[in-house]
């Protein structure tokens, strides 16, 4: 058998000019801080994590040109210049002719949902993520998720995971009939699942099945550029076309798009909401100023909109996201290679561990996914997130049943620029050790929560 050769040096585009140091507390330590925050790793003050995978949302490191364009912030109620190239960067970037500035992702929420769902109605997608199904939710509206059976199989090697299975959102718009279907969202890439991407293809055969049937098709852009950046490596015939060119088509094929440019566009705060029709924009533009702030900033300070106009940009880059990908990519490898289940093949944000199966020894009551959170922290002081039962729990619109997700998963997200290869082989072995000692993991009983977004707030108790 011929023996793995180590990868060829894979250097990143860019080199560190400022440091922040981090430290590992104490076990002793960390069992009281795990204890004081309610066995929620929400609940933990940052001080006291080590490496922090919680999120790549708002966590990435700024480049010296956006942390140059912070002093070029134009702090004017209206008209700012910085809304100027906010506005242009949007442009550029989805070719849509109408930009609505938001503070971030959900506020872009609050305002679509306001605009076009109404109560009764459904949302259909490839898979919502939590705030967004909160959004629908709030509206009395029902969140549907679309994607194609692969989605939710952690062993399917597919390389279009997020796909939305057209064939079943057929035949559930001739179920429910298209007026009780203002929006379908596509969220590329899909977080739920770790970040998986959504062919063009499949981009095409929805918004063809949107168009035949009436329905508005939103792309949930917050990962549009890794998603492209996927879309180049393994779709075929796409591998001679830019990142830039494949996000546009993306955009072209759809109505309108909402971005949490804490992911993608490298910046700490924002968003943005556009349009391709003037109706869409003026109906989106009166709840923008009630939720929001004026149009020329969207609950954002001036020097944000600068920012976030270079980060959109450079978000885009190929060498940058050749070497987010790798990182991410070379981070999963050393988690199968010992033997930890994760959801292959790995997305464009984050490595998915299987917690159902990591922690088999406990029932779903027992949140699997929050457990091994907390049992991650208290091994190594390392943060990640519960993506299960506790978030995802959805209510059956004709029977109100409740019912749990197919899924139980602990995601590892990987902030942008931020952590070297050496912190995520230290969570990679940390986590490896903790496979080795599994059945000791207890699991959790949850004392209380609130019913929207649990996992934010909720508190817990250890068990067994
Ligand atoms: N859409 C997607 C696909 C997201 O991943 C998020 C946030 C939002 C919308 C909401 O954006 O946070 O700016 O209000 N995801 C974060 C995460 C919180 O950890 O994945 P926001």
């Amino acid at each position: 058998m011929a023996e793995k050769r180590a990868p060829a040096p894979f250097p990143e585009p860019w080199r560190v000019k400022s440091v922040e140091p981090i430290r590992l507390i104490s076990r002793p330590e960390r069992e009281r801080a795990l204890t004081a925050a309610g066995y929620n790793v929400f609940r933990l003050s940052s001080d006291d994590v080590f490496v922090d995978l919680l999120t790549d949302s708002g966590t990435s490191a700024m480049s010296a040109e956006q942390w140059a364009a912070l002093q070029a912030g134009d702090e004017a109620y209206a008209g700012a210049r910085n809304w100027t190239s906010l506005d242009e960067a949007v442009r550029r970037v989805t070719g849509y002719d109408h930009v609505i500035p938001v503070h971030q992702g959900r506020g872009a929420e609050t305002v679509y949902t306001r605009a076009f769902v109404d109560e009764g109605d459904f949302v259909i997608g490839n898979m919502h993520f939590d705030t967004t199904r909160a959004h629908i939710y709030n509206r009395g509206a029902w969140p549907v998720n679309l994607v194609i059976d692969a989605g939710l199989d952690p062993d399917d090697p597919a390389p279009f995971k997020g796909n939305l299975d057209v064939e079943r959102a057929e035949r559930f718009i001739g179920e429910r009939g298209a007026p009780q279907i203002p929006l379908c969202i596509l969220t590329i890439t899909s977080n739920t699942n770790g970040g998986q991407p959504v062919s063009l293809e499949n981009a095409r055969e929805v918004a063809e099945l949107c168009r035949r049937h009436g329905i508005r098709l939103l792309l949930d852009a917050a990962r549009f550029a890794e998603n492209a950046y996927l879309v180049k490596e393994r779709e075929p015939g796409m591998q001679d076309r830019s990142v830039p060119d494949i996000a546009r088509e993306f955009f072209a094929l759809a109505d309108g798009a909402a971005m949490s440019a804490k992911k993608d566009a490298l910046v700490n705060v924002g968003g943005w909401l556009a349009f391709r029709s003037e109706d869409d924009y003026l109906e989106a533009r009166k709840w923008a100023v009630l939720y929001e702030g004026f149009l020329t900033y969207g609950g954002m300070a001036g020097r944000d909109l600068q920012a976030l106009a270079v980060g959109l940009v450079e978000g885009t880059d190929e060498r940058y996201l050749a070497a987010r990908i790798r990182q991410v990519r070379a981070f999963a490898e050393l988690l199968a290679d010992s033997g930890v289940p994760i959801v292959k093949p790995p997305g464009g944000h984050a490595v998915v561990v299987d917690a159902g199966r990591f922690l088999a020894h406990l029932p779903r009551e027992r949140y699997q996914a929050e457990s091994l959170a907390a049992a991650l922290y208290l091994e190594a002081g390392v943060r990640s997130v519960g993506l299960g039962a506790l978030a995802f729990a959805e209510m059956d619109p004709d029977t109100k049943a409740v019912m749990f997700p197919d899924w139980e998963y602990l995601r590892l997200a990987v902030p942008r620029r931020v952590y070297s290869d050496n912190h995520l082989a230290y969570v990679a072995e940390s986590l490896a050790r903790l496979y080795d000692k599994r059945e000791e993991i207890p699991g959790l009983r949850l004392v209380e929560a609130p019913l929207d977004l649990p996992h934010f707030t909720a508190v817990f108790e250890p068990v067994g």
